[in-house]
């Protein structure tokens, strides 16, 4: 058995382009290779794959041919590439594909480019369905929901059993001569299919299926693009960061007392340089505890005039954006105002909704609590306002050495 991999890359990808994808996906980036190269990568870890042939849409085959060389060399790739343009359809691509196998192949894998989970072990078990001597063998998996069958004007005309139903994926193992009969079988019929076998089951070819994965999962829609970052995720190593912030303020000064953006009318005023927020300036700190980019003064230092008096919201959006370009995903903060006046409580919710918003998480990832220190200190002598910040957040480790400048 001499068996090629065709890796079916052509497609469009319209539906995520409609959901606002700036390219096909099997060209989106993921752990720094593009989609369709991950499972070559993988193709390259089964013994028994002698080769891929990659197809790319027409206008990308050279940029993604080079693209493709590069990573080859950059990785020691062991296998023999060949390259096919996709045509209109995934069967047209994949027609194409196979008329570049060199002339020693006997059986190929066909592989969607959007199937990038796809394991070794899968495609080893497909091979082994083409040695045992079965001419098609593709995986297929039970479903888990109940199936109905439903018109156009929406009402159910009953339920399927689907004890015998089972969703298809890729890679599907092939003799390449059956293969190549139906699809030229099918060109002559212009019989259109959305899968290979289900050319050789049109021509009443036997086809043999094997367990699939449930993990395989076919890119298809924006939700599934949420599937790629748990993977990035798992796979790059985000590492936990923890940041702390603390800030005090004065009562007594020029600016009316504001907390975490929302004022907090009282007799209270505090002393500050900008717009004295104690609970966004520990917040901030935290976040650059978290980015180990020393603190707010280091960033907005009080000598600077332009600070002078400004809102606190904008030196945060200045941190965020910092945040952003060094990698950091904030998950979550918690904040403890320490005040004997005013009473913090009525003000609680709304604070820690506001941080929530500047933060753009979900209002569960924003705690705020209030406390006094039993009339001692400073706070007890109501002298003044602290606030601690905790900050947790995920660093990715590809993206720029945090602390630069
Ligand atoms: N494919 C291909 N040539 C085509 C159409 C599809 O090689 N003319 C490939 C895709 O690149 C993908 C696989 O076939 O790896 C499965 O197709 P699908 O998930 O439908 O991808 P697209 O057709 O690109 O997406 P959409 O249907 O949303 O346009
Ligand atoms: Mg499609």
């Amino acid at each position: 058995m001499h068996c090629w991999a065709i890796i079916a890359a052509a497609g469009s990808g319209s539906r995520l382009r409609a959901a606002g994808l700036d390219r096909p996906k099997q060209f989106l980036e993921l752990d720094g290779a593009p989609l369709y190269w991950h499972s070559a990568r993988t193709f390259a870890r089964v013994a028994g794959v002698a080769g891929i042939v990659f197809v790319f849409p027409p206008p990308a085959k050279d940029r993604a041919e080079e693209e493709t060389a590069h990573l080859a060399a950059r990785e020691n790739f062991p296998l023999p590439c060949r390259f096919a343009a996709g045509g209109e359809t995934r069967q047209d691509s994949v027609r194409n594909a196979l008329a570049v196998l060199p002339a020693e192949c006997t059986h190929v894998l066909v592989h969607d480019a959007a199937r990038p989970f796809m394991t070794a072990r899968l495609a080893a078990a497909v091979l082994d369905g083409l040695q045992a001597g079965h001419a098609a063998v593709i995986p297929g998996v039970p479903l888990v929901d109940t199936i109905k069958q439903v018109d156009d004007a929406g009402l159910v005309h009953g339920t399927v059993d689907r004890e015998n139903l089972r969703a298809v994926q890729t890679p599907q193992g092939f003799s390449r001569s059956e293969l190549l009969r139906a699809h030229a079988r099918a060109l002559a019929d212009t019989l259109a299919v959305t899968d290979d076998a289900a050319l050789l089951e049109q021509y009443g070819m036997p086809v043999f299926m094997v367990m699939g994965e449930a993990g395989n999962r076919k890119i298809t829609t924006p939700a599934d693009l949420a599937l790629l970052e748990q993977h990035h995720g798992n796979t790059a190593r985000e590492m936990p960061r923890t940041g702390f912030g603390y800030d005090v303020h004065a009562y007594g000064g020029n600016r009316p007392l504001i907390l975490g953006g929302v004022p907090v009318p009282s007799d209270f005023t505090v002393a500050a340089h900008s717009d004295g927020d104690a609970l966004l300036h520990a917040l901030i700190d935290a976040i650059l505890g978290c980015l180990g980019r020393g603190d707010i003064g280091t960033l907005f230092p009080d000598s600077d005039p332009q600070y002078t008096g400004i809102e606190s919201g904008i030196l945060l959006s200045e941190v965020l954006r910092l945040a952003f370009q060094d990698g950091l995903r904030i998950t979550h903060a918690d904040l403890t105002i320490v005040a004997q006046a005013p009473k913090i409580a009525p003000y609680r919710e709304r604070i820690a909704a506001n941080v929530a918003r500047l933060l753009a998480l979900p209002a569960s990832s924003v705690n705020v609590k209030a406390t006094t220190e039993e009339k001692l200190g400073f706070t007890g002598a109501k002298k003044g306002i602290k606030v601690y910040a905790v900050v947790t957040a995920t660093l990715r480790p590809d993206t720029r050495t945090a602390g630069a400048t």
